[in-house]
């Protein structure tokens, strides 16, 4: 199945450049399909995300102004939700320092979870009323595999704006007038996360939880290295899912890059983000269009400088749409929006950023070595 025709900042039809791509770049389709034949599991959803914050009032404060409601909250737990039916997108745990700890992914079955356990050694327990198994993936992250969570109810939420288009006029006599509040999140969407171990994480999602390579990005001149950045989303056969529910690329560094959230619309994304804006916090990049993904986005950064981004209209593909390959580059993360600015890449030099570096290149258990990081750091800065 081909892909919706769309046009990159060259000029260049986007179908053209991944067909060009395809034809130059066969080796790489042949390196990596993409996709595991038999995985253990197919994991439907991303469940949510569990952080550690050492000041729960702050954190709260932050995500209220972004757009989630309080779920729940104790002395020390806090739970986030969106307006859509589902569990929470956010588990908080007071803890020392703000950190991501991991993610939750939905099983399609309790018996999903009884096969995931005998495949990987790890047993089914009881989790927040429903079952899951606790999994450590190759980058350290902690993967909590659940089902049968209890489901919060829906609230209420904005319609999407009706919207004049052309000669359409589809509001005869009535102004358009989004109030400017903080945007309502729907649900959770992705995370995206940084590792030194890209090729055994990659693998590993691909094979245990069966999602599927939306896009590849490699590295334009180590044509010979593989993938550095894998877009992944959930195999639902017929089904179209998110384009990616997991971003996940090769770096010095491993840890959280951002996670995302859907809002309902372009003005959702921009009132609530002129809200954050007069609530003093920080634009980190915004409001652009992707290219991988094709999502509206805009991210801002938390009390604790970690990044949160608002998107809508996003790309959804059935699994019928074959893998994608790119080159990495900084023109290549949006079609339209400001320039990415190097708070977004994480590229500006400092002490935390030079000892990770250094570290990574000391050992030899890792895909990091002194040439792919000079090529890393030539994409980025491209
Ligand atoms: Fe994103």
């Amino acid at each position: 199945m081909s892909r919706t025709e769309v046009a990159v900042p060259d000029g260049t039809p986007y179908e053209d450049v991944h067909a060009g791509l395809h034809s130059e770049q066969g080796a790489f389709r042949g390196e990596h399909p993409g996709r595991a034949a038999n995985p253990v599991v197919k994991v439907v959803d991303l469940a949510w995300l569990e952080f550690e914050k050492p000041d729960l009032d702050r954190a709260e404060r932050f995500l209220v102004d972004f757009g989630f409601v309080v779920a729940d909250r104790t002395p020390d737990e806090l739970r986030l939700r969106g307006t859509w039916a589902q569990g929470p997108c956010l588990v908080i745990r007071r803890g020392p320092r703000s950190r991501y700890v991991g993610h939750a992914m939905l099983a399609a079955s309790r018996s999903d979870l009884d096969r995931l356990a005998r495949s990987t050694g790890g047993t089914v327990e009881d989790h927040r009323g429903g079952h899951a198994v606790r999994l450590v993936d190759p980058s350290g992250y902690e993967v909590r595999v659940v089902a049968g969570v209890p489901e919060l109810p829906a609230l209420a939420e904005r319609a999407p704006l009706t919207l004049n288009f052309g000669t359409t006029t589809a509001r005869p006599n009535v102004p358009q007038r989004p109030p400017r509040v903080a945007a309502q999140v729907q649900r959770l969407g992705h995370v995206a996360l940084e590792t030194t171990r890209f090729s055994a994480a990659l693998d590993w999602y691909l094979e245990t939880l069966g999602l599927i390579v939306s896009d590849f990005l490699f590295l334009d001149d180590l044509r010979d290295h593989g993938p550095t950045m894998a877009f992944m989303r959930c195999d639902q056969g017929g089904t179209p899912t998110d384009h990616h529910t997991l971003a996940m690329f090769l770096g010095p560094r491993t840890g959280y890059a951002h996670s995302a959230y859907q809002v309902t619309d372009l003005d959702a994304i921009a009132t609530g983000g002129e809200f954050l804006r007069e609530q003093g916090y920080q634009r980190v990049w915004g409001i652009g269009r992707h290219i991988q993904g094709s999502q509206i986005f805009d991210y801002w950064r938390d009390p604790d400088r970690l990044m949160f981004e608002h998107f809508a209209d996003g790309d959804r593909f059935d699994c019928s749409v074959e893998t994608g390959w790119s080159p990495m580059s900084t023109s290549g993360l949006a079609q339209w929006g400001p320039p990415v600015s190097r708070d977004f890449l994480g590229t500006k030099p400092n002490p935390a950023l030079v000892a990770a570096v250094l570290r990574a290149l000391a050992v030899d258990d890792n895909d990091i070595d002194p040439r792919t990081l000079r090529s890393l750091m030539k994409a980025m800065s491209a």
